[in-house]
């Protein structure tokens, strides 16, 4: 069965361990450091943790597979792969509108994202010059705000993380986007593994681990601090495909510069895994520090830049602990918001023969001006909501509760219900029962779990 004979023009991973590093570079980020412990500590711990992880396992590692088998199937950029496959199989040219579903999320995505890696980056030196040193929580607080409250400071910071993720991704495949995470994501394991070493030093890591492990059943029905069952459930949802890297074409197009040769199950299995595991390591880094000086868990999306801070700043080496961890924190975003520009770039060097500098300029470009206005709504813009969101809280709700389960969504029905299962047969190599069981997942169950989350935020039920 020849069915696979495009090679990529962008070139291939070096090796199948450089598609893994790459991908849990992608996976690993923002949603796993900074976001992850304050929606836990927002939603109540332990239910959240249990449910979140659930959806990983059934709804995450499916749709990843499916990802990953679409872009090495089509081997470009997400829309001409869709488009290819649509031409290829006689599949309806409206499916092409998945890769532009992508490319949109991918925009918003960054624009943000950016700004806030741009706190890591401003908290690097801050860190180090000693600024939280034995500073109440309150103190922390207000240096944090007052970051925000500096428009060109935080411009500055959205410029200098997004000028650092051109210089990767201007550099192609090989030589931009796998020497990157050769060396950032061993340094990025390495940091973790001292921070947890730390935090368990700070004493509260019993407490910590009860906190994230130990869902009451109560809670776990009444939606923890999310309010309902069906709140704690769309949370999870959101987070699951946004740690994954799901629903936008990130994964996907990493797919497509995988060997036909490397398994994508197995692949998948270890990339979620690896997110999950830093995901809650992450946690125990965090919670400790936070649980041993007293500080509440619910700050909100302040917890690693006020709480953590302040928590730091109370114990012994804190600056120079600290300071690692908002280097970790930065490297961590660098190797996501690469792979959340590559898509697109992709697309323009394929489409328009540009090169890569040019589309990766453009792309870098397009996403900074955007974020431009995120950075203002903290600040100067403040005023400016809807539906009592300021424009970047709007983005964040628009990519995390609409348009990554959304594309979730439609990779599922696309790879289960409308691609021959023989493409999915050829890519994946399962054993047959194997095969059917994830096709079981992807038909059904991912399908009906979005379908219901999303009907159950409505209020439907
Ligand atoms: N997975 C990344 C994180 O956890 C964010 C991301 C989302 C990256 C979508 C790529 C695509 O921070
Ligand atoms: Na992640």
């Amino acid at each position: 069965m020849a069915l696979n004979q495009r090679t990529s023009i962008h070139g291939q991973w070096g090796s199948r361990w450089a598609f893994i590093l790459a991908a849990t570079g992608s996976a690993v980020g923002l949603g796993n450091i900074w976001r992850f412990p304050y929606v836990v500590g927002e939603s109540g711990g332990g239910a959240f943790v249990l449910v979140y992880q659930l959806f990983v396992l059934a709804i995450g590692i499916p749709v990843m597979m499916g990802e990953i088998l679409l872009g090495r199937h089509g081997r470009q950029s997400p829309i001409n792969t869709l488009k290819s496959l649509c031409v290829d199989y006689g599949t309806h040219r409206l499916w092409t509108l998945l890769g532009w579903l992508g490319v949109l999320a991918g925009f918003i995505i960054l624009s943000f994202y950016s700004v806030v890696a741009g706190w890591s980056l401003a908290y690097v030196p801050m860190t180090a010059g000693g600024a939280f040193v034995d500073a109440s929580a309150e103190r922390v607080g207000e240096i944090f705000q007052g970051l925000l409250d500096r428009p060109l400071e935080l411009l500055l910071w959205h410029s200098v993380f997004m000028a650092m993720c051109f210089a990767v991704v201007s550099r192609g495949v090989r030589s931009g986007l796998e020497k990157a995470v050769r060396f950032l994501m061993p340094a990025l394991f390495l940091l973790l593994i001292l921070l947890v070493g730390y935090g368990m030093g700070a004493g509260a890591f019993a407490e910590s681990l009860h906190y994230l492990f130990v869902p009451s059943l109560r809670e776990l029905l009444a939606g923890g601090e999310a309010g309902s069952l069906g709140a704690l459930m769309l949370g999870a949802v959101g987070q699951a495909f946004f740690t994954l890297s799901l629903g936008m074409g990130a994964i996907m197009v990493y797919g497509s510069y995988l060997s036909s040769r490397s398994s994508i199950p197995q692949n998948s299995v270890i990339i979620a895994g690896s997110d999950t595991a830093i995901a809650l390591i992450a946690g125990l880094a965090v919670f400790p520090i936070v649980f041993a000086v007293g500080l509440e868990p619910d700050s909100g999306a302040g917890l690693v830049f006020i709480t953590l801070s302040a928590g730091f700043g109370q114990m012994p080496a804190g600056a120079l602990f600290g300071t690692l961890f908002f280097v970790l924190l930065s490297f961590a975003a660098w190797t996501s918001a690469i792979s959340i520009m590559e898509p697109a770039t992709a697309y323009l060097v394929e489409n328009r023969g540009w090169s890569r500098r040019r589309g990766a300029a453009v792309v870098a470009l397009a996403a900074w001006a955007m974020g431009i206005l995120s950075a203002l709504s903290l600040n100067v813009m403040s005023g400016l909501t809807v539906a009592g969101m300021g424009f970047m809280d709007l983005m964040e709700f628009l990519t995390f509760a609409v348009m990554l389960p959304l594309g979730g969504l439609l990779v599922a029905l696309y790879v289960g219900w409308v691609l021959p299962r023989r493409v999915a047969e050829a890519e994946l190599q399962l054993s047959h029962p194997v095969f059917n069981a994830w096709l079981m997942l992807i038909r059904w169950l991912v399908p009906l779990a979005i379908a219901l989350v999303f009907l159950n935020a409505l209020g439907v039920f």
